[in-house]
């Protein structure tokens, strides 16, 4: 009979089981689930609800339980519905009075969502740490190319020269962002929902500070209709993760083209390429892109939450129960991604030589010749123009400003003088972006300085 069955007269229809069990996915949370009853139980005593011999049973029956399912000895049942269900039926089939009390002062509503916090943080942890190592990963990768130069774009076009490292870098402060958010959202999750009840607390004198801290949770929920309500803290990590999975997005997107024979920035290494089954010649950025497709699942998750979200009234609806299998799939799915484009990334090879051999292309000193004029006292937008008519002239000879005559130099400018090459040079260029942030060696040992530190500190 269904723990709740007493109101009904005859069985639920068998589509209907099968349609409504969450136990198929969220069995995932039984350490979680077990982990809150063992607190609950304890609390339950200490609040003289249960006996200490019913504490004892309660207590080595959920260990059991917990063994057993860890090798594989428990087949859960769709007709106890969902984790929290099974637990209790599995307790009650091994110590039975004892283990009917353990549902006292406690809703499934509460427990799934003390559940569901467990579980993130957790998790959580888990990503920040993998995140950490990546960011490890760029720090030394920048500060072995450090003197490394390519061309920047903006509109995918040759703009300004600036360093490998600088743009590995700002890399870093992308997925810097992405754990501080993930930490954020973590503390701001770290609360116990545990002991609202249904959705308007309990008649019992239930111990919450003694439940927090028996879990581990900060804090202890203000509103039980807001706690067995809110979801805000799967969302706020599904956000999260879909900026993080976008970062990784433009970054696999860029190496995709910096592999391409046309770039030829990158080569990724043969243990992390594909080929082709029918052109023998291929080599295939498959991770890169298969990352970049991931993309497209974990917004889909997050759209997901927050469409089964909109509407609905408080406190807890049965719609709500969809909010897991999205969850899971992006926790699975960060954690797959982080680790493999990590590796990745740390066995590409880049062609330095390639980099430098682009940045002749595209008048990439355009604006420090414009900032030369500057100096000689010309304004910028006059500066501008006469910079612009060198390009034109360029083109047409197919050449670059560096290359001409200073006699044709000087017919755009009169003050142009032999020093302009100096200043001309990519190097020189990379160089003189010397304001804060900027690509000049020196800001960027800089950059690498301050987030090493940023590094220590999480350590
Ligand atoms: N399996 C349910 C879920 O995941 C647990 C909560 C059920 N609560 C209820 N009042 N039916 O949402």
């Amino acid at each position: 009979m269904k723990l709740w069955g007493g109101r009904f007269s005859k069985g639920t229809a068998k589509t209907v089981d099968e349609f409504g069990a969450s136990i198929g996915f969220d069995q995932k949370l039984y350490k979680e689930d077990i982990a809150g009853s063992r607190a609950h139980a304890k609390m339950l005593a200490k609040i003289d609800v249960l006996s200490d011999e019913d504490l004892d049973a309660i207590l080595t029956a959920l260990d059991e339980i917990e063994s057993s399912i860890e090798k594989g000895n428990i087949s859960f049942m769709e007709e106890f519905e969902d984790i929290h269900m099974n637990i209790e039926s599995l307790l009650t089939e091994r110590i039975g009075y004892p283990g009917k009390k353990i549902h006292t002062a406690r809703s499934r509503n509460d427990q799934v969502a003390v559940d569901i916090r467990l579980y993130l943080k957790t998790r959580i942890e888990e990503i920040c740490g993998l995140i950490e190592e990546l960011l490890k990963t760029i720090i030394l990768m920048s500060e072995n190319n450090i003197d490394v130069i390519l061309p920047g774009f903006t509109h995918l076009q040759h703009a300004q020269p600036v360093r490998l490292s600088f743009h590995l870098m700002a890399y870093f402060e992308m997925f810097k962002r992405d754990h501080q958010r993930l930490t954020d959202c973590l503390d701001r999750m770290d609360v116990l929902p545990l002991g609202s009840g249904a959705l308007s607390g309990t008649t019992y004198p239930t111990d919450r500070v003694f439940l927090a801290k028996e879990l581990g949770f900060a804090k202890v929920s203000l509103n039980a209709l807001d706690s067995v309500s809110d979801r805000d803290y799967l969302i706020e990590f599904q956000s999260d993760a879909s900026i993080l999975m976008m970062h990784f997005s433009r970054f696999c997107e860029e190496l995709i083209i910096w592999n391409t024979s046309e770039f030829g920035f990158v080569e990724m290494d043969d243990a992390y390429s594909t080929g082709s089954s029918i052109m023998p010649q291929k080599k295939n950025p498959d991770v890169a892109e298969l990352i970049r497709g991931k993309t497209g699942r974990v917004y889909g998750n997050l759209m997901g939450i927050l469409t089964v979200m909109k509407s609905l009234p408080l406190a807890y609806n049965k719609d709500m129960q969809e909010d897991k299998e999205g969850l899971f799939d992006t926790v699975e799915t960060l954690k797959s991604v982080i680790p493999i484009f990590n590796e990745m990334l740390a066995t590409l090879t880049f062609n330095a030589g390639n980099m430098m051999q682009a940045t002749k292309m595209g008048f990439l000193n355009a604006t420090d010749i414009a900032d030369y004029l500057v100096k000689k006292g010309l304004p910028f937008r006059s500066a501008h123009e006469i910079v612009g008519r060198m390009v034109l002239y360029c083109t047409k000879r197919n050449c670059n400003i560096e290359d001409m005559r200073l006699s044709e130099l000087k017919s755009f400018h009169e003050d142009i003088q032999e020093d302009l090459l100096e200043i001309a040079r990519i190097e020189k260029c990379t160089d003189a972006k010397i304001s804060a942030g900027g690509t000049s060696k020196e800001n960027v040992m800089r950059m690498i300085e301050e987030n090493k530190k940023f590094l220590q500190l999480l350590a």
